[in-house]
């Protein structure tokens, strides 16, 4: 963004919120952008100060909606994120006190994702960016994955950027802000994903990641010896489709009726993820010659994770960036924040940028 465009935004402040009968000029008065996020089945808006602070993230849930088929249903997704963008919208601007004039730019996730619900956020960003005259940014899912264990610090850093969610599991180099390179990938489910299959397998309810979590609390990680995929020939890529059928080859012999039995069976699912997942960050760091893992996605919610990446990091003489929880799983303010970064870059998006299913992180503008 060059400097006039900056100090354009710095002006007196032109921010006014209605309350009651009165005109209240609200002070202080900071430069924001307004996100949004409906790549899968979370619908979710935010508005993020253009210097990185998220003043509010709200979103959406529609987990409950979804648990009934066991998964997300695309059709289901996209009605619903059409009828609940909007409040979202009134209610972050509401809560961070700005008004829909003041916005200096609109983002969306445009990809990765499904595409009948990227379409509703990416519209919508597209059609208050035209009404008010103002920048829309494309934001890819990943990169506001990748960047949100930076949200704390205010600003993006080099390092090993470890992406664990529903769809993707990555190790990512990051150079700056849209510079990136990946180091690592799944070559076949990725983490997030056996997680929500084997509990489905094991007969708990979607999303299974947190439900493995919570059975595990009780249970013996090392009751059952799962594979933990080393791939010696590319050995910071991923595989946990071997994980799945071990579970699957097991269940004949398993009394899942017995509480003990089901919690040894996740305690030691959960510990052959974890296991590896930070093997491979902790040595592809020392590979890479890099000082800082950042870890990232719904599955960097889970606590046996942050805490064995917590001490193999403080072994290693690493340090360890973590997104807060509500980062973790889908949500704007990590696109916000991601959005505010492009932002300051200069970055911003034609409004005939498509939305794209299979978005790669390495393939950005
Ligand atoms: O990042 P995310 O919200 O959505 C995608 O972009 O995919 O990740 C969702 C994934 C799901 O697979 C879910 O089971 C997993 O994150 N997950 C967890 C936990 N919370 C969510 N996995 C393990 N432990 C958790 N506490
Ligand atoms: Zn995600």
């Amino acid at each position: 963004m060059s400097s006039d465009l900056i100090s354009s935004f710095l002006l007196p402040p032109s921010s006014f919120i209605r309350h009651s009968s009165f005109v209240i000029r609200h002070f202080p008065f900071f430069p924001v952008l307004l996100a949004l996020e409906t790549s899968c089945d979370e619908t979710a808006a935010s508005v993020c100060s253009l210097d990185g602070r998220i003043l509010s993230s709200r979103l959406f849930s529609q987990i409950e909606i979804h648990r009934q088929y066991g998964g997300v249903v695309p059709e289901v997704a996209s009605r619903n994120h059409i009828t609940k963008v909007r409040p979202l919208v009134e209610a972050v601007l509401a809560e961070s006190g700005i008004a829909l004039p003041d916005v200096a730019a609109f983002a969306a996730t445009c990809g990765p994702g499904l595409v009948s619900s990227l379409l509703i956020g990416t519209s919508i960003a597209k059609a208050l960016a035209v009404a008010e005259k103002k920048p829309f940014l494309a934001i890819n899912h990943m990169e506001a994955h990748l960047l949100s264990p930076f949200v704390e610090l205010g600003k993006v850093e080099p390092g090993l950027g470890l992406i664990v969610s529903g769809g993707h599991t990555l190790l990512v180099r990051i150079s700056g802000v849209g510079d990136y390179e990946i180091l690592g990938r799944t070559r076949d489910d990725a983490a997030g994903e056996a997680l929500d299959k084997t509990a489905r397998m094991l007969g708990l309810p979607y999303p299974g990641g947190p439900e493995i979590e919570k059975m595990a609390r009780n249970g013996d990680p090392a009751a059952y010896d799962f594979p933990r995929s080393r791939l010696a020939d590319s050995p910071f890529d991923f595989s946990f489709s071997g994980l799945k059928t071990s579970v699957l080859y097991e269940l004949p012999k398993l009394d899942l009726t017995n509480p003990q039995v089901l919690a040894n069976v996740c305690a030691s699912v959960q510990e052959a993820v974890v296991s590896v997942l930070v093997d491979k960050a902790a040595n592809a760091a020392r590979h890479f010659g890099l000082k800082t893992i950042a870890v990232s996605g719904g599955v960097s919610c889970n606590k046996r994770l942050r805490e064995s990446l917590a001490s193999r990091c403080q072994k290693d003489g690493l340090r360890l960036l973590l997104a807060p929880p509500s980062l973790c799983t889908d949500n704007a303010g990590m696109v916000a924040f991601a959005a505010a970064q492009r932002f300051a870059t200069g970055m911003t998006s034609p409004l005939e940028q498509e939305v794209d299913p299979n978005w790669r992180i390495d393939a950005l503008p």
